[in-house]
């Protein structure tokens, strides 16, 4: 049996499946929840990898069908933003 608190779900935020299933278990019983509480789906990768796990895992615990399971809407930039911004630093005097 695998110990759920070195199973990795989100590789981003660093989050384990103990992590989620202990979110649950205190009351996150929507994904926007688990999203907000353990930034599930805020990485790099902005959920590509995890929110579909994540989903899955918040359909079993709670006796649901995956499909019963909403999906947060992911919010990219309004505008596009250089990486510098990001970066802290200005190379033209921006
Ligand atoms: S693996 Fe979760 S945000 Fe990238």
């Amino acid at each position: 049996m695998l110990d759920p608190r070195k199973v990795i779900v989100c590789r981003c935020e660093d989050v384990t499946l103990y992590d989620i299933e202990k979110a649950i278990d205190e009351g996150m019983d929507d994904l926007e929840l688990l999203k907000r509480k353990l930034r599930i789906g805020m990485g790099p990768c902005q959920g590509s990898h995890c929110l579909l796990i994540a989903a899955s895992i918040l359909a079993r615990k709670k006796g649901l069908k995956i499909s019963d399971i909403r999906i947060p809407v992911s919010r990219p930039p309004i505008v596009p933003v250089k990486l510098k911004y990001f970066l802290g630093e200005s190379r033209d005097g921006l």
